[in-house]
């Protein structure tokens, strides 16, 4: 990467987010991340990573099964509207950089603020049979902090689950900055770049930046990033600003934000959230038979024994899918039909099967060439790696600078 590349990317709200490869991807992950993914692209410069060193966290006694999953992974995306001209598609182990990276921060980063993020204990617990008192399951959230830090990441789409791992990766920039972006230059450059911004954007940044710093409006910062950010001047004089903002350290890391995806409002087929682990999903590439077969066997209100039996719509994770995929005419008939006993549960759930296959369709189109030539897919995962590794490159060596790790003859 260029430095006028490296420009944008502190200019640009790069969005990045990674998914774990440990199985086929369902309508869950459809209706909760990729859709959303797929809309973003649009929007912003995307990097999307199969996150195939986290999944080893947790399958490191089978590696295969995450093997097994880096292409489908990636296939489910395709399938699901990522698309590779517009979003940077790549392999986390391809990018070698996140492990040094990784290495670095773990330096530094305090033990008990790994020790307290929630997902920590809270996965021991639910794994039981798995053993995660690892240093590699201990160190997921540092990871993952790399892989976001490395690309200067500005938006990060996540689970409310995440959202503790960004908040970590945030704290993780800030502590990197404070002890390593010390520069003495920092407060004469500034002057020099604040004097080439328009008066009104100068007499603005002067006022914001007040109000952070001796009034304690933090939220004021933002707003200043945004004008250094939206200015005419050049990265260094940019970077001469944002350090002076920021207390007068250089910003070698960005601090990322969580972009809360928003829930799925398709449950599983049993009514809990869906979840491979639960055998309650609907695979994004499921073949016909089966999702016919599977929302045949859908539970239904368990007051309907018989067919003569009236029902309740709201007790009936059926009526949720519904919900999700059909319309209001739709939903009167079945609310009508379901508690007068006038419709039988199967009938009810042929609009569902229509419908969920109605969706698969254009996915399973835009799935078929990369199954048949999974080459195309290798293709794109090189090329994504080598657009990710030059942006990591770059920051490595803003990263090593800092640092002193240099190689002097
Ligand atoms: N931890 C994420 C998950 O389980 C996956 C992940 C790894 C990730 N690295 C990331 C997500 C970086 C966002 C950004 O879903
Ligand atoms: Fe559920 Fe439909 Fe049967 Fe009513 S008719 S119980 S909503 S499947």
């Amino acid at each position: 990467m260029h430095s006028t590349d490296v420009e944008l990317a502190a200019d640009r709200d790069i969005v990045l987010s990674g998914m774990r490869p440990t199985g086929a991807l369902h309508l869950g992950h459809y209706h909760g991340a990729l859709k959303n993914w797929a809309r973003l692209q649009h929007d912003h410069p995307c990097y999307f990573f199969v996150a195939d060193w986290h999944a080893l966290t947790t399958h490191y006694e089978t590696p295969e099964v995450v093997a097994n999953h880096t292409l489908d992974t990636v296939i489910d995306w395709l399938a699901a509207g990522v698309d590779p001209a517009r979003a940077t598609l790549f392999v986390q182990s391809h990018v070698l950089e996140h492990a040094e990276l990784f290495l670095l921060l773990g330096m530094g980063t305090p033990l008990a603020w790994l020790e307290r993020v929630p997902t920590y204990k809270d996965q021991i617990a639910n794994l039981k049979d798995k053993d995660l008192l690892t240093y590699g399951f201990l160190g997921y959230p540092l990871l993952q902090a790399a892989d976001i830090l490395i690309y200067q990441a500005r938006w990060v789409p996540v689970g409310a689950d995440q959202v503790p791992h960004i908040e970590m990766s945030r704290e993780i920039a800030r502590r990197f900055n404070a002890l390593y972006g010390k520069d003495p230059r920092i407060e004469a450059q500034a002057e020099l770049a604040a004097a080439k911004l328009l008066p009104e954007q100068r007499a603005e940044l002067h006022a914001l930046r007040r109000a952070a710093d001796q009034d304690g409006e933090v939220d004021k910062r933002e707003r200043a990033h945004e004008i250094i950010r939206g200015s005419k001047l050049s990265r260094a004089e940019k970077d001469a600003l944002r350090a002076r903002l920021e207390g007068g350290r250089r910003v070698i890391l960005r601090e990322p934000e969580a972009l809360l995806t928003p829930e799925s409002k398709l449950p599983g087929l049993d009514g809990r959230k869906m979840s491979k682990s639960y055998a309650n999903s609907i695979a994004i590439r499921e073949e016909k038979a089966i999702v016919e077969h599977k929302v045949r066997r859908m539970p239904t209100d368990p007051a309907r024994v018989k067919r003569t039996d009236a029902g309740d719509p709201d007790r009936c994770p059926v009526w949720q899918f519904h919900l999700a995929y059909t319309d209001e005419a739709c939903h009167a008939w079945v609310r009508e039909g379901c508690t007068t006993a006038g419709i039988g549960c199967l009938e009810c759930k042929q609009p569902v099967i229509d419908a969920v296959l109605r969706e698969q369709q254009p996915m399973l189109e835009r799935a078929q060439p990369y199954i048949d030539n999974p080459s195309l897919v290798r293709d794109i995962l090189d090329a994504g790696r080598d657009k990710a590794s030059a942006a990591a490159r770059e920051t490595m060596r803003a990263v090593r600078d800092a640092m002193g790790l240099r190689f002097k003859s």
